[in-house]
């Protein structure tokens, strides 16, 4: 059997991990807060500059407390997400007024401060107090849905709620490994367990990873449901007359430009109706069936069709003119004409073999 989960994360950290980012190597609350605020929404290279310019103004949380809103915001401008500089000014302001310039160091206390959700305030709990609780950002849901199996999509409270359970059922039981822990952590969701193609062979905690023994990588952890598409119904007209069908050629552009399909008919016309329209638009006089075939679903990229086609068997036609682009196909050319998936489907016991 391995030795547990943190064991193989905090070797795994000391020898391959990240050790030279400015955050690292201090155990001082205010740079570490400073650093996990910038680092919730931005990448590690673009926060470097910004946070040295930043500690460069604001080298303690008193200098933050005592700015004006104008400088914290100028340092800020450009990494995005300003609600974070407001928040961070504002705990700035609390820590020095509620607690001495001293950050609390408990998860709950760091969290009731503005701005630092549970993850973040675990994390500087861990690195600047050595305290055992869990982070769950982006990165760590990944790995943890792939270690332990999760399914479903994270976004959603009843998978991050398991997730949770996992985070906290994986620390280490020594205070004095939490640092390496949950910087193992950070650094094996950034460079190892990557979203796609992700280097297990070099993993620490491949052996019993859940997703790679069942050879679903790729599918854990889910993608977010997308949204269900449009849908739309049209009625077809399939007739036939004498081994022919009649077919209309579609406009260059838009769906199944070009192609030969069935003509469509008006959606919510009457039989009475359907037959005045039978006659002028296609020149059918007299019809001997009349059938409702089976609806035929169909996906394009952005929506969804039903088609519902009407079978008319045509007896007679008139010898009027009807509308342009009509073609009455016989079936042993049906094989052969340009034809959309669905409206060869519908024509499949006619077409010649
Ligand atoms: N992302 C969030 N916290 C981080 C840290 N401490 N090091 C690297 N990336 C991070």
């Amino acid at each position: 059997m391995a030795t547990d989960f943190a064991t193989r994360l905090v070797d795994w950290q000391h020898e391959h991990g990240r050790h030279d980012l400015p955050w690292q190597n201090t155990r001082d609350p205010y740079r570490i807060w400073l650093s996990e605020i910038m680092l919730q929404q931005t990448q590690v290279a673009t926060v470097l500059g910004y946070y040295e310019r930043f500690l460069n103004k604001c080298p303690t949380v008193r200098d933050l407390a005592a700015a004006s809103d104008d400088v914290v915001m100028a340092l800020w401008a450009g990494l995005g997400y300003y609600t974070r500089a407001r928040n961070l000014h504002k705990a700035a302001k609390i820590v020095v007024e509620q607690y001495d310039g001293a950050f609390p160091n408990d998860v709950d206390a760091l969290a009731a401060l503005p701005g630092i959700g549970r993850s973040t305030a675990a994390a500087i709990a861990a690195f600047a107090f050595d305290n055992i609780a869990p982070i769950l950002d982006g990165n760590v849901k990944r790995v943890l849905a792939r270690h332990a199996g999760v399914e479903g999509f994270p976004g959603t409270s009843a998978v991050e709620k398991k997730l949770w359970l996992e985070a906290e059922s994986r620390l280490p039981a020594q205070p004095s490994d939490m640092v390496a822990y949950t910087q193992g952590l950070m650094d094996l969701g950034a460079t190892i367990c990557s979203k796609r193609s992700p280097s297990c062979m070099l993993c620490p905690v491949n052996i019993d990873c859940a997703a790679r023994i069942e050879g679903r990588i790729e599918e854990i952890p889910a993608a977010k449901p997308s949204k269900p598409l449009p849908h739309r119904t049209q009625r077809y007209l399939l007739a036939v007359h004498a081994d022919s069908v009649l077919l209309v050629k579609r406009p260059p552009s838009g769906i199944w430009g070009g192609l030969w399909c069935l003509p469509e008919l008006s959606n919510d016309s009457s039989a009475a109706v359907d037959d005045l329209m039978l006659n002028a638009r296609f020149a059918i006089k007299r019809v001997t069936r009349r059938e409702k075939m089976n609806p035929l679903d169909h996906s394009f990229t952005h929506f969804k069709l039903t088609l519902n086609p009407l079978l008319v068997e045509v007896s007679q036609l008139t010898s009027q003119a009807s509308e342009p682009g009509l073609m009455w196909f016989s079936f042993t050319d049906l094989a052969d004409a340009a034809l959309p998936k669905p409206i060869k489907t519908l024509l499949l016991p006619y077409i010649a073999r």
